[in-house]
């Protein structure tokens, strides 16, 4: 029988379908086509490995160390079960107020820097998925365009994540969180996570590096890949665009990534976290926390919200899966703050897992830079639809018509832990 013949799937179908724009697989168009080309994100991921240099690819889908955490984060989402219940029928309402704005699903875009590397101009695909879809999208301080540019695509669905520059006194960092209140941003990202670079394997042994220099062997990859070289000969954007302006002299891609080299540091105090927040007038998250005393000091320190985040196991190979701790730092702070999660979400049903689990929305950085990466220049937003709407599935088929419902579930988690 046909998906569409199935009267049980054509009910889900019009269950969930209520603005998600999502449609059955038959047919010939290219949104029906590229359905069932890429049903999951496994799909997008296989055809992002297969049309990507390989310097690209290892660049997104890559970890830290040996890849432990990353991998650690999706195991322990595959072991979250939640139990169904039956007789719920009706309408699905999977939008979500985050500080006062509303949003169309508890879904958002994590920040990722260097983006274009996975797919030129990226930065801006995201804002328009952000834009389309009405999600939330955190640009990064590393971003391939400005503020300005992405404020410009996606209004008031833009946040903005900061990394610190402490020279001169912060001068550069508090200027683009004056740029960021300038420009419209909803919410301010502190990410304290990455206090130093990070080792990477798979870009080591790939010689990647900022700004990109064209070894041979680079140059091979790209010649292997015409659709990834076209569209970045196409891209006009210049390497971290955010920060060109605070270079000496003319902004070069060498004096811009030797700027971000010297000058950008990944961590921040908690005194330097409740100065920014002296200084930012809307909503404050602070990202990258794993133990429920960093929740709580955020709190402290005058956080709306935290993310829970390992950071897509890209900094430590040690650090536990971001959702096994999850359920502790809601406890901690859930009654105090928003709880917002990352690190591994591939799929809808991951979302309703953290939702689940305590979060009040849940964010993915490889998925969407993967979606453009397999699937061009519309890829991002594919993966919000396709996201979206397996979320949808999934809380109808655990009868949780809306999020309260989702969070009344029960839920086994057997490797969620709370640190002491
Ligand atoms: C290519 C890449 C670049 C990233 N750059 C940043 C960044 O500049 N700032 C930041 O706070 N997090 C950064 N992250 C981490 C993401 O914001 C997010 O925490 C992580 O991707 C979540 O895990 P997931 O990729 O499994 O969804 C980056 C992640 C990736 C994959």
């Amino acid at each position: 029988m046909s998906r569409d013949a199935d009267p049980l799937h054509a009910l889900t179908w019009r269950t969930t379908r209520a603005g998600a724009g999502w449609g059955p697989a038959s047919g010939r168009s290219p949104e029906a086509r590229r359905r069932r080309r890429f049903p999951t994100m496994a799909d997008l991921e296989r055809a992002a490995r297969r049309r990507s240099p390989r310097f690209a690819f290892d660049f997104v889908d890559g970890g830290t160390g040996e890849d432990l955490g990353a991998a650690r984060n999706r195991a322990a989402l595959d072991g979250v079960e939640i139990v169904p219940r039956y007789g719920r029928i009706g309408p699905v309402e999977a939008g979500v107020e985050l500080f006062g704005h509303r949003y169309e699903a508890p879904l958002g875009i994590a920040p990722t820097g260097n983006d274009g590397v996975a797919w030129p101009d990226a930065s801006r695909r995201l804002a328009e998925t952000a834009a389309a879809a009405g999600l939330p999208y955190v640009a990064g301080t590393l971003a391939s365009a400005s503020i300005e540019q992405l404020a410009d695509i996606c209004g008031d669905r833009l946040w903005f994540q900061l990394y610190g520059m402490p020279r001169d006194d912060h001068r550069v960092s508090i200027d683009l969180v004056r740029r960021a209140e300038v420009a419209g941003v909803q919410t301010l990202v502190l990410a304290l996570d990455a206090p130093v670079r990070s080792k990477r394997p798979r870009d080591l042994r790939n010689g990647l590096s900022v700004p990109f220099r064209p070894s041979p062997r680079l140059v091979a990859q790209l010649a292997l890949q015409p659709a990834w070289t076209r569209a970045a000969l196409r891209s006009r954007v210049p390497l971290f665009a955010n920060i060109a302006r605070y270079v000496d002299g003319t902004p070069d891609l060498t004096r811009v990534a030797g700027f971000v080299q010297r000058e950008l540091r990944g961590g921040l105090s908690w005194d330097e976290v409740r100065r920014f927040r002296a200084l930012w007038p809307r909503a404050l998250v602070v990202k990258g926390i794993l133990h429920p005393d960093d929740a709580r000091e955020a709190v402290d320190a005058g956080a709306d919200g935290v993310l829970v985040s390992n950071h897509g196991g890209r900094q430590s190979d040690a650090a536990p899966a971001a959702i096994d701790v999850l359920s502790a730092v809601a406890e901690a702070v859930g009654d105090r703050c928003t709880v917002l999660f990352d690190s591994g979400i591939r799929s809808g049903l991951d979302v309703a897992r953290a939702l689940a689990l305590g979060a009040d929305a849940a964010f993915g950085g490889r998925a969407f830079l993967t979606g453009l990466a397999g699937a061009g220049d519309d890829g991002a937003s594919y993966v919000a639809e396709l996201l979206t709407e397996e979320l949808r599935t999934a809380m109808a088929q655990h009868g949780a018509l809306d999020l309260d419902g989702l969070r009344r579930l029960a839920v086994r988690h057997p490797t969620s832990w709370s640190p002491k």
